[in-house]
C-alpha cells in the first residue's frame, strides 16, 4: 500500500505556548486510523496543523507525495484533504441543500456534485427531509450530519472527522456511527478522533493514543488488545 499522509516531527502551539512536541503519524491509501486521548492533549491541534489551519514550528506534512506544510488551507482542500472541524459553526441563514451545494466549490469537487448530493441524502435521510430548512434551525446532531455532508461534497481523498459524535444522544450517535462506517466501507480514507474507543476499533485499521502532545502509543487494529485493556492503559487500571 502506498502512503497517503505522512506527518513527521510536528511541533505546534498557540502563540508561545507549545502543544505538540514532535508528532509522527501516517496513513496509507485506503486506510482508516483513529486518534483518541484525554481532552486538551492536542488532538484537534494536530488535525488543524494537518489541514493547514495552524502552522507548525517544526516538522512536515506530506499529502500524496506533496509537501503541504506551508500550503494554504484552500489549496489543501482543493487537493482533497478535507477536515470537518469540531463544533462546526459555519451554519447560518443558508438552506441545508444550498450549504451542501456550495461546499462543492473546488473545480475537482464540482465534477459529479449532483451524484454526491444524492449519496449524502442516502447516507443522511434527515438532511434530505430538511433540505429547504435554514441550516441554523437544525439540531446539534443534524448539524453534525450537515458538517460531514459538506465534507463529502468536497470529494475527499482524505476525510478528517474531529469528535463527530460529541454531545449527541445515544440514538443520534448510533445513526452517525453507522453513517461513518458506511463512508469507511466506500473506501474513503479517514482520520477520526473519538472518545469511544470501541467504535474506533470497529471502524479503523490503527489507533494512535495522543497524550501531552505526543503519540504515546500506536495500536494495530488487527492485533489490538480488547477495548477494556485499552481503557486501562488510557485511564490506568481500576480508574473507571
Ligand atoms: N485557539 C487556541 N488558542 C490557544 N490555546 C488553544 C487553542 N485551542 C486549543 N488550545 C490549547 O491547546 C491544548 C490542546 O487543545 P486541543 O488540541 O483542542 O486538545 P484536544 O483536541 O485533544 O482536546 C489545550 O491546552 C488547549 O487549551
Ligand atoms: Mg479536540
Amino acid at each position: 500500500m502506498s502512503r497517503l499522509l505522512d506527518v513527521s516531527g510536528i511541533h505546534a502551539g498557540y502563540g508561545t505556548v507549545p502543544v505538540l512536541h514532535g508528532i509522527d503519524i501516517h496513513l496509507d491509501k485506503g486506510e482508516a486510523v483513529g486518534l483518541f486521548g484525554p481532552n486538551g492533549h492536542g488532538k484537534s491541534t494536530l488535525l488543524r496543523t494537518i489541514s493547514g489551519l495552524l502552522r507548525p514550528s517544526r516538522g512536515t506534512v506530506t499529502f500524496d507525495g506533496q509537501d503541504i506544510t506551508t500550503a494554504k488551507p484552500s489549496a489543501i482542500v482543493a487537493a482533497g484533504l478535507i477536515h470537518a472541524q469540531q463544533s462546526n459553526t459555519l451554519f447560518g441563514d443558508m438552506g441545508v441543500e444550498e450549504t451542501l451545494e456550495l461546499s462543492a466549490f473546488s473545480p475537482r469537487a464540482r465534477d459529479g456534485w449532483k451524484d454526491r448530493l444524492a449519496e449524502v441524502h442516502t447516507l443522511f435521510p434527515r438532511l434530505a427531509e430538511r433540505r429547504r430548512q435554514k441550516a441554523k434551525t437544525l439540531s446539534g446532531g443534524e448539524r453534525q450530519m450537515l458538517s460531514i455532508g459538506c465534507a463529502l461534497m468536497c470529494a475527499p481523498r482524505l476525510l478528517i472527522l474531529d469528535e463527530p459524535t460529541l454531545g449527541l444522544s445515544p440514538r443520534l450517535k448510533g445513526e452517525l456511527c453507522a453513517a461513518i462506517a458506511e463512508i469507511a466501507k466506500k473506501g474513503v480514507p479517514l482520520i477520526v478522533v473519538e472518545q469511544d474507543v470501541e467504535f474506533l476499533l470497529t471502524l479503523t485499521d490503527r489507533l494512535y493514543l495522543v497524550e501531552q502532545g505526543e503519540v504515546a502509543r500506536e495500536i494495530d487494529g488487527s492485533n489490538a488488545p480488547d477495548h477494556q485493556e485499552i481503557m486501562d492503559m488510557y485511564f490506568g487500571e481500576g480508574a473507571h
